[in-house]
């Protein structure tokens, strides 16, 4: 296993190009099972859940080339209908392919995602509503077996705006007979994104950004080119980067339009953006004093819970204390312990964290825990005087694209060492 050094104390400095959404490419490339013709996609990111995402859809059956950022995938012959629980413990979201699965050949063999350090992540309000459109499932061995001879359409109101289960019903519903309607649909822009795509293969998709979804099932998909949607959650996670070194960082490929809750608390915080809707760049300048925000994590268009530990970096070292409440996992705090291993102060309470601010951070040893914690402790490593090594740092290449790399062009002193 890997581990990242970081000597921190270094102001970031000049332009970063954001890369494209994993958690938009992910379904995307899961789609293009739903697709008999040849579908090629610009703007995939280099991430180990993508490379995940590739095997799998070639176990399944599909030919995929990849040239890059560039993918050609092609899923013309019969697909194979079970998704192994080797590949599916590494990666909750091959769930995702249980909508196409059922909607092209009727069946699907999925293994059950187990928990994760964020919390159980259950899939009932994925199964519940696919049972609505006719799907049929049986739990046997640690796999989901769920069989539709042919999906029909159905009215389906979900009891939570879940973003997977959007995407497997708007995936299942693409090919089914009829109209499916999605109630208190989840509205994150990688779902949008989805829909883009899936309407550029021929689907009749209408709502997108909204929480009521109208699909008209269509015969079959035609073959089409996409480019992913850049990562708002990497963008972020850069802001704060500058935010927390006092740099001076613009961000290019960025997708500014869903990035509106995190620029408004980082505003709120004292830190200097520029940067419109109507552009693909943001500039934050050093900001001198900055304070402590309350935050509470929401479904899109609120604060995001893929943001959550970044900030829980950044209200560390700035001045005042925030209070950060999570609404959407169950344990999402597993990096606070390793904040404090680097000198923060945080008290939790129950699915709230008090942040003391103010704290000047020093370098340790810590221990990654999930995606989003690896990329907290990162940001604390810049920050805090010495050095910080972080171990198990495979949690963070699932989903940065070459990080220590990005990281190293705007001045920060940081690199990659075996275990
Ligand atoms: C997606 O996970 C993202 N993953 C997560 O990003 C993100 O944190 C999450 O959406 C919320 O925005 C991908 O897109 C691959 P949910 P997902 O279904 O689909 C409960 C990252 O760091 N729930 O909206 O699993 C669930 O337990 C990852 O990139 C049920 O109870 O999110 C959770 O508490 C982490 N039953 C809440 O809803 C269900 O059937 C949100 O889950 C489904 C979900």
């Amino acid at each position: 296993m890997d581990k990242l050094i970081l000597e921190g104390g270094c102001p970031l400095q000049g332009e970063v190009t954001i890369s494209g959404s994993k958690n938009a490419a992910l379904p995307i490339l899961l789609a293009c099972m739903l697709n008999s013709e040849e579908v090629k996609l610009q703007g995939v990111p280099d991430l180990l859940d993508i490379q995940t995402t590739v095997r799998l859809l070639q176990l399944l059956g599909c030919q995929v080339e990849q040239n890059g950022s560039a993918l050609t995938i092609r899923a013309e012959h019969e697909l194979h209908h079970e998704a192994p629980y080797d590949l599916v413990r590494t990666m909750r979201a091959s769930v995702l392919c249980l909508g196409p699965l059922l909607a092209r050949i009727g069946r699907a063999t999925v293994a059950l995602p187990g928990g994760c350090a964020i919390g159980s992540r259950p899939v009932d309000l994925h199964l519940s509503a696919l049972e609505k459109m006719g799907a049929a499932f049986v739990i046997e061995g640690g796999d989901i077996k769920g069989s539709c001879p042919r999906l029909r359409g159905a009215h389906i109101s979900f009891d939570f705006p879940t973003v997977g289960g959007t995407e497997n019903l708007l995936m299942a519903a693409v090919l089914a007979e009829g109209e499916t309607i999605l109630e208190n649909a989840a509205k994150e822009p990688e779902i949008q994104d989805l829909a883009n795509f899936l309407n550029a293969c021929g689907a009749r998709i209408e709502g997108q950004g909204t929480s009521i979804l109208r699909i008209q099932g269509v015969p079959g998909l035609q073959a089409c080119r996409y480019t992913v949607l850049p990562d708002r959650i990497e963008a972020g996670t850069y802001l704060i980067a500058a935010a927390i070194t006092n740099g001076d960082l613009t961000l290019r490929n960025c997708p500014v339009w869903a990035m509106d809750a995190v620029i408004y608390k980082l505003r709120e915080m004292g830190v200097d953006i520029a940067g419109d809707a109507g552009t693909d760049s943001l500039t934050i300048r050093p900001n001198g004093e900055i304070h402590g925000v309350d935050i509470s994590t929401q479904p899109y268009p609120g604060f995001p819970t893929d943001m959550q530990a970044q900030f829980m970096a950044l209200m560390s070292v700035a001045q005042g204390s925030g209070l950060i409440t999570e609404t959407i996992f169950e344990n999402r705090f597993m990096h606070a312990q390793e904040l404090m291993r680097l000198g923060a102060k945080i008290k939790i309470t129950g699915n709230s964290a008090l942040v003391r601010g103010g704290q000047n951070l020093s370098g340790a040893t810590v221990m990654a825990s999930d995606l989003r914690a690896s990329a907290s402790l990162v940001l604390a490593g810049l920050a805090a005087r010495g050095t910080t090594t972080i171990r198990r740092i495979y949690h963070l290449d699932r989903g940065y694209e070459h990080m220590e790399t990005k990281l190293s062009r705007l001045g920060a002193r940081v690199w990659r060492e075996q275990e």
